[in-house]
C-alpha cells in the first residue's frame, strides 16, 4: 500500500481520537475552542454546506438596518458578512469570552472595511446584551461550549425584540455538538418557539422565534 494511505489513515485516526477525548472532557469541564485553533473555525467548514457563513447568512433573511448579536463570534467568520448584510444603518454586537478570538475578529473587520460591529469581551449569560435590542441572535457552534446554557438562552431571549429570531447552528465535527432535540427542549424552556430547521440531523441550523406578544 502506498505510504500516503498510511499517513492519511493515521491522520484520520488521530483526529477521531482527539475529537472523542475533547468531547468526553468537555462534558466535565468548560473547554471553549482555544484561540490558537481559530484557523480551523475560519476554514468555513469544507465538509458541510450547512455551516458555511454564506449559507447561514442567507437563512437569516437580513435587511438593511437590522441589529444582530453574534454570541461566541470567534474570529468573526459570521460577524463580518452579517455586518455587510445589515449595512451601515444596521449593527452587529459580537460577543466572545476569549480576547484572542476578538483580536482576530477586529482585524478581519478592519481588513474588510466594516465599521458597524461592536466587539464585547464577555461570557454569555453575564448580562452583556441590551434587552429587546436585536432582530437576530446567532449561536453558531457555540452552545455546547457554554456551561450554563439556560442562562445563555435566557439572555438571548431577553435580547431579542418580539418577533426576532434565534439562529442555532450545530455540526457533528464540532466536539461540542448538540442534538436538535436537546437544543429545542432547552430553547423552548427559555420561551422560544421552533420555527424552521435547515440541513439534517448531524449538521443543521435551527431557527427559534420569540413570539411577537412575548
Ligand atoms: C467553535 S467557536 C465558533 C465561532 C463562530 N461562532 C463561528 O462559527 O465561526 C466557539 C466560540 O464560542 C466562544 N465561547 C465559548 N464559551 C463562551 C461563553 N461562555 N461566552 C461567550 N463566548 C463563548 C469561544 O471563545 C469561541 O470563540
Amino acid at each position: 500500500m502506498p505510504m500516503v494511505v498510511y499517513i492519511l489513515a493515521g491522520a484520520a485516526l488521530l483526529a477521531t481520537v482527539g475529537w472523542v477525548v475533547w468531547r468526553v472532557a468537555s462534558h466535565r469541564h468548560s473547554l471553549p475552542c482555544p484561540a490558537w485553533l481559530r484557523w480551523m473555525v475560519e476554514l468555513d467548514n469544507p465538509f458541510t454546506k450547512t455551516n458555511r457563513a454564506a449559507v447561514i447568512v442567507e437563512h437569516l433573511q437580513l435587511q438593511p438596518g437590522m441589529a444582530v448579536a453574534d454570541i461566541g463570534c470567534g474570529p468573526g467568520r459570521l460577524a463580518v458578512p452579517v455586518a455587510r448584510a445589515v449595512g451601515p444603518s444596521g449593527r452587529v454586537v459580537a460577543v466572545d469570552v476569549q480576547a484572542g478570538m476578538l483580536y482576530r475578529a477586529r482585524a478581519k473587520a478592519a481588513m474588510a472595511d466594516v465599521s458597524n460591529i461592536e466587539f464585547v469581551e464577555a461570557a454569555v449569560g453575564s448580562g452583556a446584551l441590551q434587552r429587546e435590542a436585536f432582530d437576530r441572535v446567532l449561536l453558531v457552534t457555540v452552545l455546547g461550549e457554554i456551561p450554563d446554557q439556560a442562562a445563555c438562552l435566557a439572555e438571548a431571549f431577553a435580547a431579542l425584540r418580539p418577533g426576532g429570531v434565534l439562529s442555532v447552528t450545530e455540526v457533528i465535527f464540532d466536539p461540542h455538538f448538540q442534538r436538535q432535540s436537546r437544543v429545542a427542549r432547552a430553547a423552548e424552556a427559555a420561551g422560544f418557539r421552533r420555527r424552521a430547521v435547515f440541513g439534517n440531523r448531524i449538521a443543521y441550523t435551527m431557527h427559534l422565534g420569540k413570539a411577537a406578544d412575548a
